[in-house]
């Protein structure tokens, strides 16, 4: 087949129409309905135990914000008035090829998964009186109420070892005291989600929705009255495992080779893990089908590079970056229209990301405001919300698509926001007068890496 039908037969599959976001919406609505009524759905819509904060919170906590193979530690103080500080930031990789380190895999147990990470609070001035400890948890968990979490099942490809089942406030308590962290107390476990929301309903007014859109997928809400406790509570979707959307043969063949099949349909189209995955697969078959030459960098491709992929989109005419990006990467000469093309499909496969997240958005509003009445702020975080060029504009699009040039919802970066929303919800667990120290904690210095006062002040500039 020639080159320009065979690419635009490849963007052709990728591209989705109007009609068939607004079914994607329709159903991803009702299969919310049908989750929270506790009958089948893919939509787990799982309880967090926690509503929104006032903003008037104050006091400090420890935060652990174990989001995926990278996991961030902290101390972060509220200041009672929608501001926060952050100190001692610490990151660590649950993969380390240098030091032949992978906690992920089935080699490694939950045990020494939580002893790895409570390790890194060791270096945190103890105090005297018991410290509160908030950890997200981006998995989905049988939540049984703020501080206890049970494991159903990982995604985002761990496979950790004894994990699934447990209790996470158990094995991360028996990590601190491995590592003589008595003082320590783990007053909530929450979803990185709900994390993300808490943050960002802390710092600004009218948040109500949150979302990863990164290595991950999901999104969360404000039910205004829950059917288990009759009042306002935070709603983890777990959206990643929506199978309502229509697969291409390469979603299918890409679901086949991850260890759970048929399960996070929804994650495996639009998350930073697959979307590499996704395109490795599409280029191979550009190559193959038009008969040009592929190399063996290019036959074995597994996955393209997040960065790659930002840099390929923001190439402009004569595309030299993408040029250098095949020759380095794939040892492949390539002529400026195949470039074009390339990019083309690329841009395909990451616009249709972004519309899809976008139609369970418009899902959302409909639940939870079936008339469009009042304003909602959907506070995003993850490196494709962040970072892939136009992805927040193809989302943007595609909500006024949805919802109406009128509409009043407004999408922001919550960069790194969920650690943040950890602490928010440990010091909610005890309250605010039973934390240690009022911001600032007298006698604290505060080390260079402390964020701004406020995460999210940092990105107000940078509003969808
Ligand atoms: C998990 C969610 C999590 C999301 C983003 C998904 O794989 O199931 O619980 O919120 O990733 O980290």
């Amino acid at each position: 087949m020639d080159f320009q039908t065979k690419t635009a037969r490849l963007i052709s599959e990728f591209t989705l129409d109007l009609a068939t976001l607004r079914q994607i919406s329709l159903d991803f609505e009702k299969a919310m309905d049908a989750g929270l009524a506790g009958q089948k759905s893919t939509l787990k819509m799982l309880p967090s135990f926690v509503g929104l904060p006032t903003g008037g919170e104050y006091g400090s906590a420890l935060a652990i914000d174990f989001g995926g193979t990278n996991v961030r530690t902290m101390n972060v103080n509220l200041d009672g008035n929608r501001g926060a500080r952050i100190n001692n930031i610490r990151r660590i990789g649950l993969k380390n090829p240098v030091l032949g380190r992978d906690l992920t895999t089935e080699e490694s147990t939950g045990e020494e998964l939580f002893q790895f990470i409570a390790q890194e609070l060791k270096d945190i001035p103890k105090s005297t009186k018991p410290q509160p400890l908030g950890c997200t948890f981006s998995f989905p968990c049988d939540q049984i109420n703020l501080k206890s979490a049970k494991l159903i099942n990982w995604t985002k490809e761990f496979k950790t070892r004894d994990t699934v089942g447990r209790e996470i406030n158990e094995l991360l308590t028996s990590g601190l005291v491995y590592q003589s962290l008595e003082h320590i107390e783990v007053t909530a476990i929450i979803n990185d989600t709900v994390g993300t929301l808490l943050a960002g309903s802390y710092q600004s007014a009218n948040v109500d929705i949150a979302a990863i859109c990164g290595t991950g997928h999901n999104a969360c809400y404000l039910e205004p009255t829950h059917p288990l406790t009759g009042a306002p509570m935070i709603v983890n979707i777990e959206s990643g495992n929506f199978d309502g959307i229509p697969q291409t043969r390469f979603d299918k063949e890409l679901d086949l080779t991850t260890y759970n099949p048929g399960s996070q349909q929804m994650e495996k189209m639009v998350s930073g893990r697959y979307l590499g995955v996704l395109i490795g697969r599409v280029l191979q078959e550009l190559y193959r089908d038009t008969g040009l030459p592929i190399s063996a960098q290019l036959a074995e491709l597994r996955s393209i590079s997040g960065e790659d992929i930002d840099n390929i989109l923001l190439d402009v005419a004569p595309f030299e970056t993408i040029a250098k990006i095949f020759k380095e990467r794939f040892d492949t000469e390539t002529t400026a229209e195949q470039r074009q093309a390339i990019q083309k499909i690329i841009r395909a496969i990451s616009e249709r990301s972004a519309r899809i997240v976008a139609a369970t958005f418009a899902g959302i509003v409909r639940h939870i405001d079936s008339a469009g009445e009042r304003p909602h702020v959907i506070a995003i975080d993850g490196s494709l919300y962040e970072k892939i060029p136009k992805y927040s504009e193809h989302l943007q699009n595609a909500l006024r698509e949805l919802l109406g040039q009128q509409n009043q919802v407004r999408t922001i970066l919550a960069k790194d926001g969920s650690g943040l929303g950890a602490a928010v919800a440990a010091i909610l667990a005890v309250g605010s007068a039973d934390t240690n120290f009022c911001y600032p904690s007298p006698g604290t210095d505060v080390p260079e890496t402390t964020m701004s006062a406020s995460p999210l002040d940092d990105v107000s500039s940078k509003e969808q």
